[in-house]
């Protein structure tokens, strides 16, 4: 290989069927991978009848189903191992994950455990599944992780302080199924935290590192290889798609329109940092779910404000950019200087038309837990590493500290 290579590549999506209605889908879908199926979901979705299209399919279509109802919300790793047991006695062809990112990294553990020796541990980390595992299918019922076309799984472990991830490629589902009805049912928190994590998807992937900044070709030997034609696209769309819909869906959760336009964002957001990476927000939100106990999107949205304007002058033309696609009432004349400025308010405005607000602060961090944050967050190298601007603990602390008190309040300035 020449030295002064630099490439990147997709790591994201298989085949992705997309559409109302497309969960109807899933039968032929398995049908090609086998007769018998592990379905990883949750009781929540069960009672609201969120599986009944999937496994009407599935009957359709011959595929035995062995239903796993134990999903949860951040899954943990023992429920993984627990639902790995059970599999293992039930020697599926495939495993199929109907829910949010939850059940979906509940069903690509589950995959990898089946084909794989030794516990969840032993793959904690960048690239250290050996092979392939059971072909997963991804049923996403809200619009958020992108784990339906994503090579990365997240597991709450009770002997760590951090959310722990598996990234590999082994991880990308064959299939995902994506049906906008079935986020129909998704409750208003559920909605605004999801589409908070899709949209912090789009904009660390817009801002991440330039792929042609590495030094060494990283497209083949790691995960995520920086910012590229491909993933800003992917991500300038998602970026628009919740600009133009994430309100409406929280506000009216039965607008199929809203709900269309938020599944595709989060699809084509889990496609952009697949492939571009995310960075520093979900750096630090690791540590701040582990202490927490809070939704990943509601850390992602509590945030980012404080990240994108520690980021702005490296990446001033993306958050103009990003300011302008969000579409506040943005002035047009604006120069990028003065629009990439806004881009923090305007996206701590749109949480809080969501009804998040509070800083870091309104889930129970104190200044007291900053140095611990930051100091568990510098060491997830594959995601600092992606950051536009160099780091070190100093600078996460700084974050932190403007991440704690409400974010409207310090950046509203009418
Ligand atoms: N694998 C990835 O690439 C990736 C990326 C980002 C986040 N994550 C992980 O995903 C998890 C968060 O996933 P999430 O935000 O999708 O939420 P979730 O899967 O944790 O679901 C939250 C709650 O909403 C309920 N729910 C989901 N869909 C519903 C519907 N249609 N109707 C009614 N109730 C519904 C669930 O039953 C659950 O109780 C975290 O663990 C996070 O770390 C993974
Ligand atoms: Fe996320």
């Amino acid at each position: 290989v020449r030295e002064d290579m630099t490439s990147w590549a997709t790591s994201s999506a298989g085949r992705v069927v997309f559409g109302r209605g497309a969960a109807q889908r899933t039968g032929t879908i398995a049908a090609r991978l086998g007769t018998r199926a592990f379905v990883c979901t949750d009781s929540v979705l069960m009672s609201a009848g969120v599986l009944d299209p999937v496994l009407a399919a599935l009957r359709d279509s011959q595929v035995e189903v062995v239903l796993f109802e134990g999903g949860e919300p951040e899954v943990a790793r023992l429920t993984v191992e627990g639902a790995a047991e059970v599999a293992r006695t039930a020697n599926p062809d495939l495993i199929i994950g109907v829910g949010g990112g939850s059940n979906m990294d509940l069903a690509k553990g589950v995959a990898l455990l089946l084909a794989h020796r030794g516990e969840l541990s032993d793959y904690y980390g960048e690239s250290l599944v050996p092979g392939p595992t059971l072909p997963v299918i991804a049923v996403p019922t809200t619009s958020g992780t992108g784990s339906e076309v994503s090579p990365v799984a997240v597991f709450g472990d009770e002997r760590r302080r951090l959310k722990a991830g598996v990234s590999s490629t082994h991880l990308l589902p064959v299939w995902s199924v994506v049906d906008p009805e079935l986020t129909l049912s998704c409750p208003p928190s559920v909605t605004a935290h999801s589409g908070m994590d899709a949209l912090s998807h789009a904009i660390e992937a817009m801002c991440a590192v330039d792929y042609r900044s590495f030094e060494t070709d990283l497209a083949l030997s790691r995960i995520f290889s920086g910012k590229n034609g491909y993933s800003d696209a992917l991500a300038t769309k998602a970026i628009t798609l919740i600009g133009r819909s994430l309100r409406q869906a929280v506000a009216d959760g039965s607008d199929l329109e809203a709900r269309e336009d938020m599944m595709m964002a989060s699809l084509l957001a889990g496609m952009s940092f697949g492939t571009a990476g995310t960075g520093l927000v979900h750096a630090l939100q690791y540590p701040v779910g582990a202490l927490t106990h809070t939704p990943h999107g509601l850390g992602n949205a509590l945030l980012m404000p404080a990240v994108m304007r520690y980021n702005e002058s490296a990446r001033t033309a993306e958050m103009a950019l990003i300011y302008r696609l969000l579409d506040t009432g943005a002035k047009p004349d604006t120069d990028d200087q003065a629009a990439a400025a806004e881009a923090p308010a305007a996206v701590a405005q749109l949480a809080a038309d969501l009804g998040i607000a509070g800083g870091l602060q309104g889930i129970g961090i104190t200044e007291s837990d900053i140095p611990a944050i930051a100091a568990d967050a510098i060491t997830i190298e594959r995601l600092v590493r992606l950051n536009p601007r160099s780091v070190t603990v100093d600078d996460l602390q700084s974050i932190l500290i403007d991440a704690l008190i409400p974010a409207t309040e310090t950046t509203r300035h009418e």
